[in-house]
Parts: C-alpha cells; sequence; structure tokens
C-alpha cells in the first residue's frame, strides 16, 4: 500500500509533483489557492483539500515564494506528528526560519529542491535534493523517491537552499553567455542554432575543469596552466569593442572584464582565471 501524500500549490510543478504521486498509486490530497487548477487531478482520482489544514500523510509544499509558504504554514493549523517536505524555492533564511516553526508546533521539516522541469517529474530525467533530518528523509526517501532520484545533503535544513542558489547562478550564467552570444552571432548573421555544437564543446571542457578548479579555489592556489587573467583580459575587450560596433548589449561583457580588471589591479594578472573567485567573495 503507498503512502498518503498532499500536495500544497498546483502550479507548473506542483501539479507535476501531484500527477506523479497519482500514478505512482499514492492516495494523493491536492489543494491550491485556485481550485480550478486541481479538476483534472481530482479526475484522476486526487483528494481535493478545501483549506490548507485538510492534509494526509507526507504534506509537499510547492508554491512560488516565501510569502506563499509562510502563508500555508500559517494556514495549516496545528503541526503535532505532521511531517513537511517544502520544495519552493526559498532562501537558506527562510528555511531556517520554516523548519523552526514547523519544529516548535510538533511537526517535523525537511527542505527539498527539484533539479527537473516538470514534465521530467517522475521520470527518470528528475532528481530532488533534499537537507534536513537525516532519519527524517530515510522514513520518506521511497515515497519522495516517486518524484525523481534523491540526495540527502545534510543535516541543516538550509543546506540544499544553499546549493540552489550557487546552482542557479551557474545555469543563468551559462544561459546567459548563451544568449549574449547568440546576439552577437545574430548581428553577424549567424543563427543560434549553428553555435549549438560550439556551445556544447565549451560547456563539456568547462565541466572537466571543475574537479581541478574547485581544489584551487579551496586551496588558493590559481594554477595558470590553462593560460593567465592578462591574456583572457585581452579577449574580452575584443567582446566589448565587437559588441559595440555590433550594437549588441554590452552590459554583461563589460561586468566581465571589470571582474577581470579588478583581479588584476590585486595583482592576478599572472594567476589562472580561479583567482576571480577572490572578486566574488567581496559583497
Ligand atoms: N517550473 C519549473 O520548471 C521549476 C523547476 C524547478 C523548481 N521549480 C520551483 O517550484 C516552485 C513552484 O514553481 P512553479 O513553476 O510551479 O510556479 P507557478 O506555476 O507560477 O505556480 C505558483 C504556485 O504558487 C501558488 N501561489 C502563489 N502565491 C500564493 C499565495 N500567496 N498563497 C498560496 N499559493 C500561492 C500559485 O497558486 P495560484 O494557482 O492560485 O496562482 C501556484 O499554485 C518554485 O519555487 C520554483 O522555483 C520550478
Amino acid at each position: 500500500m503507498s503512502n498518503a501524500v498532499t500536495v500544497l500549490g498546483l502550479g507548473q510543478m506542483g501539479h507535476a509533483l501531484a500527477g506523479a504521486f497519482l500514478r505512482a498509486g499514492h492516495p494523493t490530497t491536492v489543494w491550491n489557492r485556485t481550485a480550478a487548477k486541481a479538476d483534472d487531478l481530482v479526475a484522476q482520482g486526487a483528494t481535493l483539500a478545501g483549506t490548507p489544514a485538510d492534509t494526509a500523510g507526507l504534506v509537499v509544499i510547492c508554491v512560488s515564494d516565501h510569502h506563499a509558504v509562510r502563508g500555508i504554514l500559517a494556514a495549516m493549523g496545528p503541526l503535532e506528528g505532521r511531517v513537511v517536505v517544502n520544495l519552493t524555492s526559498v532562501t537558506p533564511t527562510h528555511v531556517r526560519e520554516f523548519a523552526a516553526d514547523v519544529t516548535r508546533r510538533g511537526g517535523a521539516y525537511l527542505d527539498g529542491g527539484i533539479l527537473a522541469v516538470p514534465d521530467a517529474v517522475g521520470t527518470a530525467e528528475s532528481m530532488l535534493a533534499f537537507s534536513g533530518p537525516r532519519a527524517l528523509y530515510d522514513e520518506h526517501e521511497a515515497t519522495l523517491a516517486t518524484l525523481g532520484a534523491g540526495m540527502h545533503l545534510g543535516e541543516d535544513p538550509g543546506l540544499l537552499a544553499t546549493h540552489e542558489l550557487a546552482t542557479l547562478m551557474l545555469m543563468w550564467s551559462m544561459l546567459n553567455g548563451f544568449l549574449n552570444g547568440a546576439a552577437i552571432l545574430g548581428a553577424s548573421g549567424v543563427s543560434a542554432a549553428e553555435a549549438v555544437p560550439f556551445a556544447r564543446m565549451m560547456i563539456d571542457s568547462v565541466a572537466g575543469w571543475l574537479p581541478g578548479y574547485a581544489d584551487q579555489i579551496d586551496q588558493g592556489t590559481y594554477s595558470a596552466d590553462h593560460g593567465t587573467i592578462d591574456t583572457q583580459l585581452v579577449s574580452m575587450a575584443n567582446v566589448v569593442e565587437e559588441s559595440e560596433s555590433l550594437g549588441v548589449n554590452t552590459d554583461l561583457s563589460k561586468l566581465v572584464k571589470a571582474l577581470a580588471e579588478r583581479a588584476v589591479a590585486a595583482g592576478h594578472g599572472g594567476s589562472g582565471y580561479t583567482a576571480l573567485v577572490e572578486q566574488f567573495r567581496k559583497s
């Protein structure tokens, strides 16, 4: 017999989570601020809750932001014996607030993040990460695995949210680089599709550098084996100059160049690219 679950929040992601639980045979209760978004799930066998307090089993919250999570937790009423898994993207500070609130009210709290798009939830392409009490994760691991492969990062409830912020920065930086590159290529009459093989090659190369670069960052040694910041600065200036002549936005290219110039001013012109981490460490 599959365990009962409740999904609070049926936006794009919450709806996908509830659908995956239903397909796997979990008795699934659903609630959404706009109740109509539950209609098709109810037609598939879900139970509609009238309020966030009408939950059954493991409670999964997936809404737009921390304000919505806070409101839902307040509306859940007594939490004695209830287990709340928050899959909403929030900051580590919010997570610690929610964990303390739920625990103080007699419940148990696990924080999680979904490393997948809604269509992939419940398939082999879906991964989730969690932080909070290990014993709580172990207890509910099998149920949560319905949504995708899971991993537990650590006892600190805020750990997942910290990783999530770092990973999102990486995703946006990669995408911004691709989009900025597409704008440069487009202004030169080259389609974005033609850039894809080069972009994939570069992403694969960078992915291969990461373990060694992470060691350099952790040890504070910035090897110039892959070239110096001085050398890269010449290429950065080329990007800014050509973007200006093409009439393409230079916000990102100027920021990239300015960070490198600051690293050079700090004495790292002859260092490898990882020395830029010192610029990111400053507030
Ligand atoms: N979509 C993705 O690809 C994806 C991938 C990974 C992680 N996530 C994360 O999943 C979370 C949800 O994203 P989503 O794509 O599902 O967003 P979404 O489609 O915009 O849905 C937002 C949900 O939040 C609810 N909501 C907003 N304000 C509320 C409030 N004050 N009280 C109660 N409910 C409220 C909305 O209810 P109404 O329907 O009534 O407006 C809706 O159910 C986010 O943290 C997001 O970062 C999303």
